[in-house]
C-alpha cells in the first residue's frame, strides 16, 4: 500500500510533463518555432554550425578548388544541415539511420555498411538511402542498441565521449598487460575494419564526351568519379599529434581532363588520423601488427602487387608512406617498425602465452560440444 502512494505522485508528474511536452509531430518542421522552446539549440541555424570544425570544407578548398573554384558549392552544398528536421522527424533522439544520409563513410561504418566501388557494376547488394553498401560487421555498440547521440552531443563540434568514459582498461586481458601497448589508442586494436578509398579519381568531362562516354562511372554534373581501389580492410596505423598509434585513412585524389591536357594530376596526397566506428571485442592477431609492413605503409618495392607507375600514376605504391603527406600526425618510421617488430625473447614470452590462451579457448569449446 505504501508503495502505491509513492508511485502515484511520480505518475502524475510524468503525465503532466507529457501534456506540456513537445508539440512537434513531424509536419510542423519550422526550425524557428522549435527554438522558441529549445533556444539552447540555436547554433544549428547559424551558418553551417554542424560543420563547426569544417574539415571537409577545408579539404575541398585545398584540392578540388585548385582546378574548379566553385567545386564545393556545385557538388557539396546539398549535404549541409539547415533545419532541425534534417535530423529530427519526431521529438526523440534521432536514430543512426538519419545520420548516415550524409555521413556515408564515417557513420555508415557504425551500422556495418562498407564502401562500394563507384563503377555501376558494383552498385548492388544492400541499398539504404539510395546508396549501395558492402555488408560488414557492425560496431559492437550498435549491436547493444546505442545511437550516435550516446557518444556525440549536438551541435557537433565537441569531442565525442571516449572509451574510458564508459569502460576501464581491464588488466585481466593479456594484450592490455603489455607495457608498450599503452602507446596505442584503444581503436588501434579494437576497430575491426575501415572503408578505405585508394585513389579517388575525378575526370573532367568535355561537352562532347559528356553525352557519350563514361556512362558506367558515377557521374556528377561535370565529372565522372571512380576509384583505383576501394577496400574495407583492417585499419592502417600512423601516429597522432600525441605520438600515439592510431588509425589513419587515405585522402588520395587524382584528376584528369578528357581532352588529355592534364592527366593523373595528384590533387591530394594526404592521410589523416580518424576514428573508425567499427569497435569489436576481438582484435587482429599479434602478427597482424608485428609482422605486417603494409599496416604502417612500409611496403617494400619488391613486395608490390600493383605497379602503379605502369598505370601512369605519379606514385609507386598506395602502401608506402614515402609518396604521401599526413596532417597533424606522423607516419610510423622504418626505425620504429624494426624496433617493435623484432622478435625479442620478451615478445616470444607474451606470444606463447597468447597462443596458450587461444588453445585453451578452443579446447573449452570442443568440450562443450
Ligand atoms: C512549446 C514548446 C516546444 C516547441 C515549440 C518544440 N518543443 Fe520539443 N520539447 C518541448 C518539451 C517541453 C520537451 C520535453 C518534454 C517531453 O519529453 O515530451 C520537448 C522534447 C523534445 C525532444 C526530445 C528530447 C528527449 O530528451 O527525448 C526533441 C528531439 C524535440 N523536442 C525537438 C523539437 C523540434 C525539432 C521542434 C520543432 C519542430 C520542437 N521540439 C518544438 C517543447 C517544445
Ligand atoms: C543533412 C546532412 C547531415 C546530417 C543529416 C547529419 N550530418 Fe553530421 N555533418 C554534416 C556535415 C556537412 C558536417 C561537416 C563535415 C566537415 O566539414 O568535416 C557534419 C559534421 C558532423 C560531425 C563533426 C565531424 C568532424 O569532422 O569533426 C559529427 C560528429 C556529426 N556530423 C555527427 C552527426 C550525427 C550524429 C548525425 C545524426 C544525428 C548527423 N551528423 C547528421 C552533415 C550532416
Ligand atoms: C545533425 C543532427 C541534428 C540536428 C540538425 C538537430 N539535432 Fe537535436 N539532437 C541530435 C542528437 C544526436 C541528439 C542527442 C544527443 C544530444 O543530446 O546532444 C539531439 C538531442 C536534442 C534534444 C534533446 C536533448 C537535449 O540536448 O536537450 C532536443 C530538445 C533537440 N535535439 C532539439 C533540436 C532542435 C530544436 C534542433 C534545431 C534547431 C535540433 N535539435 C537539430 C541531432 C540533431
Ligand atoms: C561509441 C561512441 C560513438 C558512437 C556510438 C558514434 N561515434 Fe562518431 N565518433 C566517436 C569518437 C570517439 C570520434 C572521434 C572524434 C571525436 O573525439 O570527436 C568520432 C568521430 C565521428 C566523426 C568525425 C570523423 C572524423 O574523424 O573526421 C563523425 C562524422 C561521426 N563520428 C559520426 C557518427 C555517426 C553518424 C554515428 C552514428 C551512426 C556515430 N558517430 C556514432 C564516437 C562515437
Ligand atoms: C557511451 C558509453 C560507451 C563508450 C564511449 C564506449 N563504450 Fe564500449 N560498450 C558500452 C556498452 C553499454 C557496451 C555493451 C555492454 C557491455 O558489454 O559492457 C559496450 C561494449 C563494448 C565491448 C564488448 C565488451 C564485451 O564484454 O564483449 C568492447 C570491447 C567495447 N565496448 C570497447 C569500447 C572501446 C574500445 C571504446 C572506445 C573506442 C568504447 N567501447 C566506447 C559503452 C560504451
Ligand atoms: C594491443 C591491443 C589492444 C589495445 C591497445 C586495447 N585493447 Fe582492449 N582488448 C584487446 C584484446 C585482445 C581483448 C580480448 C579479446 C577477446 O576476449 O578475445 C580486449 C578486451 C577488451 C574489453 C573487454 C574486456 C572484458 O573485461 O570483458 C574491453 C572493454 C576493452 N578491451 C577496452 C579497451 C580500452 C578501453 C582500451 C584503451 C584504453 C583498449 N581496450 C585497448 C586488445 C587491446
Ligand atoms: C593493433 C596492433 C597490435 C596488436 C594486435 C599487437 N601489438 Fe604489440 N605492439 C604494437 C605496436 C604499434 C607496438 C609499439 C608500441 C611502442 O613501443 O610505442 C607494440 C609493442 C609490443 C611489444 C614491445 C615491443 C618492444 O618495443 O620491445 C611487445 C612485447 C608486444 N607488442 C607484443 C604483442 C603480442 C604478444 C601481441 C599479441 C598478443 C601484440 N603485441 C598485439 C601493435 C600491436
Amino acid at each position: 500500500m505504501k508503495k502505491f502512494f509513492l508511485i502515484l505522485p511520480i505518475l502524475l508528474l510524468y503525465v503532466e510533463a507529457a501534456a506540456a511536452g513537445c508539440p512537434f509531430t513531424g509536419d510542423t518542421a519550422e526550425s524557428a518555432q522549435c527554438l522558441s522552446c529549445h533556444s539552447e539549440k540555436a547554433d544549428f541555424l547559424k551558418d553551417n554550425q554542424h560543420a563547426a570544425r569544417g574539415g571537409r570544407a577545408e579539404f575541398i578548398k585545398e584540392t578540388f578548388e585548385k582546378i574548379d573554384k566553385d567545386f564545393g558549392e556545385k557538388n557539396c552544398g546539398g549535404r549541409r544541415v539547415s533545419a532541425c528536421a534534417d535530423c529530427h522527424q519526431k521529438p526523440e533522439i534521432p536514430e543512426a539511420e538519419v545520420c548516415i544520409k550524409c555521413h556515408t563513410k564515417l557513420g555508415a561504418d557504425y551500422l556495418g555498411y562498407g564502401a562500394r566501388d563507384y563503377h555501376s557494376r558494383y552498385q548492388r547488394g544492400i541499398s539504404v538511402g539510395g546508396k549501395y553498401w558492402m555488408k560488414m560487421l557492425p560496431d559492437i555498440h550498435r549491436e547493444s542498441g546505442m545511437a550516435c547521440g550516446d557518444c556525440h552531443s549536438m551541435p557537433a563540434g565537441n569531442k565525442a565521449k571516449g572509451c574510458l568514459s564508459c569502460h576501464s582498461y581491464s588488466p585481466e586481458i593479456l594484450d592490455h598487460q603489455i607495457e608498450n601497448h599503452k602507446n596505442l589508442n584503444c581503436e588501434a586494436c579494437h576497430a575491426a575494419w575501415a572503408p578505405n578509398e585508394y585513389g579517388v579519381y575525378f575526370i573532367k568531362l568535355t561537352d562532347k564526351i559528356k553525352a557519350m562516354q563514361f556512362d558506367k562511372l558515377k557521374r556528377m554534373d561535370e565529372y565522372a568519379v571512380s576509384a583505383f581501389s576501394v577496400l574495407n580492410e583492417p585499419v592502417v596505423l600512423g601516429k597522432d599529434a600525441q605520438n600515439r598509434y592510431t588509425p589513419i585513412r587515405p585522402l588520395i585524389t587524382f584528376f584528369s581532363d578528357t581532352d588529355g591536357s592534364r592527366e593523373n594530376v595528384m590533387l591530394s596526397d594526404k592521410w589523416k588520423p580518424f576514428y573508425p566506428h567499427t569497435i569489436r571485442r576481438e582484435t587482429v592477431t599479434c602478427e597482424g601488427c608485428h609482422s605486417n609492413r603494409r599496416k604502417y605503409l612500409l611496403e617494400k618495392g619488391e613486395d608490390r602487387i600493383f605497379l602503379l607507375e605502369k598505370d601512369g600514376l605519379p606514385i609507386g605504391s598506395f602502401h608506402n608512406s614515402s609518396y604521401f603527406s599526413i596532417e597533424n600526425a606522423s607516419f610510423v618510421t622504418e626505425e620504429e617498425y624494426l624496433r617493435f617488430s623484432a622478435k625479442t625473447p620478451g615478445y616470444a614470452k607474451w606470444y606463447i602465452q597468447k597462443i596458450e590462451q587461444m588453445k585453451n579457448a578452443v579446447d573449452r569449446n570442443a568440450e562443450r560440444r
